[in-house]
């Protein structure tokens, strides 16, 4: 059965069992390869998605299962707001690796949504499901921090 689904403001029709991970309707259907995987079992975020804002583990979630507009690494940039956080990234040089930097970006965007002036514990909090195997995690708190304070001079 087609399903509807609304990625980064565009609109896609998707012929595809309902019970395939939202992942790989990103990736393999639609070509939109800066979400990663990285576990497959909610255990490390290299595929965070955000639907309706909230950040989501994008191979936990089926495609019958979606439950609104969907935004990808691809899309955060697009609202200038948004954008600042990734300049954070590059002025804190950021990656190493970088897998698993956009599932990073994008938990650390629903963050500052919901709170624009997270603590290091907030920080600490909100991104301890994002691993990061080549130990980044001072420079994304640093970027998280800086992106705030962009933020709200904006
Ligand atoms: S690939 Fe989804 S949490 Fe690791
Ligand atoms: S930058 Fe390499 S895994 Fe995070």
């Amino acid at each position: 059965m087609a399903t509807n689904l609304k990625i980064n403001g565009t609109s896609h029709q998707v012929d595809l069992p309902e019970d395939v991970p939202l992942l790989w309707v990103l990736r393999d259907e639609l070509g939109l390869t800066g979400t990663k995987f990285g576990c497959g079992v909610a255990a490390c975020g290299a595929c965070t998605v955000h639907i309706d804002g909230e950040a989501v583990r994008s191979c936990q979630v089926a495609l019958s299962d979606v439950w609104g507009d969907i935004t990808t690494i691809e899309g955060l940039g697009t609202p200038t707001a948004m954008a600042k956080i990734q300049q954070a990234w590059v002025d804190h040089q950021v990656a190493q690796c970088g897998y698993c930097q956009s599932g990073q970006i994008m938990q650390a965007a629903a963050l500052l949504a919901e709170n624009p002036t997270p603590t290091d514990a907030d920080i600490d909090d909100a991104m301890q499901g994002n691993l990061c195997r080549c130990g980044t995690y001072p420079r994304i708190r640093a970027a998280i921090h800086d992106a705030a304070s962009k933020l709200k001079e904006a």
